[in-house]
């Protein structure tokens, strides 16, 4: 059955300047909880390898996994679009890419997000031709956590950041429907933002993307290791039930209100 919320939804908000709400959901309960509050995107993260299963990276988690979850979430799902993550080296070849990708399309997922930059252009195109829309992460990708040398804000330098904004551009042009940029400063995720066409959506990237993304555990306030990001808000605060801080996460994406200065990084 087709969402209410489709891709062809994502860019009419987009092209009528209306923030794009976006949230992580790993089972059934919460897609459902979340897709009545208003959140228009799912995201099946592959944080679910530390934030469900205990892990300290998303390294661990399988394509099982992620086709398990995905199809827990499109069973709870009320009409939301859901993205799917590729884990780790599920997407090192053209092949695996499509393969692993079947999978979790044939799950549930609406589309897949697959984590790089420029070097994605041929699997992205292909994909596309084979009827799989895709989301590219950019900025921190937590999957390169080892080549990055930790979790860091990225594009700081301007060489860092020229590169992002160029693989931005690149990837539009092999075909990704979305962007995702991931603890960026502002004023880049701005420009990048303003150089394409695609919905960009951020998280520790500032306010001016065309929406925003979560993981459900940390805006509800619930973290293993006591140490919360600073691109984080509890919205449990002030609120009596999950349904309202998750309303109040949609209301504060959809105004603006979220992410405040406080919540990003400069250059
Ligand atoms: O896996 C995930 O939940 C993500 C978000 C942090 C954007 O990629």
């Amino acid at each position: 059955m087709m969402p209410d919320v489709t891709l062809s939804t994502l860019q009419e908000l987009n092209q009528k300047g209306e923030k794009i709400v976006m949230l992580t959901a790993y089972d059934a309960t919460f897609a459902s909880v979340a897709a009545k509050a208003g959140v228009e995107v799912l995201l099946v993260g592959d944080s679910l390898g530390m934030v469900v299963q205990g892990h300290d990276s998303t390294l661990p988690v399988s394509v099982a996994d992620m086709a398990y979850h995905t199809a827990c979430v499109k069973r709870g799902n009320r009409g939301a679009f859901i993205v799917t993550d590729l884990p780790f080296m599920a997407y090192a070849t053209l092949e695996q890419a499509l393969v692993n990708s079947a999978a979790v399309m044939q799950a549930g997922a609406h589309m897949v997000k697959l984590e790089g930059g420029a070097f994605l252009a041929e699997i992205v195109r292909r994909l596309a031709d084979n009827g799989v829309p895709t989301c590219i992460h950019m900025g921190l990708t937590p999957q390169s956590v080892n080549v990055l040398g930790g979790y860091k804000v990225q594009g700081r330098n301007e060489a860092q950041a020229r590169q992002l904004r160029s693989d931005a551009i690149a990837l539009e042009q092999a075909g990704a429907a979305m962007l995702l940029l991931e603890c960026v400063p502002s004023e880049l995720a701005a420009e990048i933002t303003d150089a394409v066409k695609i919905p960009v959506i951020g998280i520790g990237a500032g306010n001016a993307t065309d929406g925003q993304v979560l993981v459900l555990h940390d805006m509800l306030g619930l973290s293993l290791t006591g140490r919360m990001p600073k691109f984080v808000k509890n919205f449990m605060v002030g609120q009596t039930s999950i349904d309202g801080a998750i309303s109040a996460y949609v209301a504060a994406v959809k105004d603006s209100s979220f992410p405040a200065a406080e919540h990003g990084f400069s250059a």
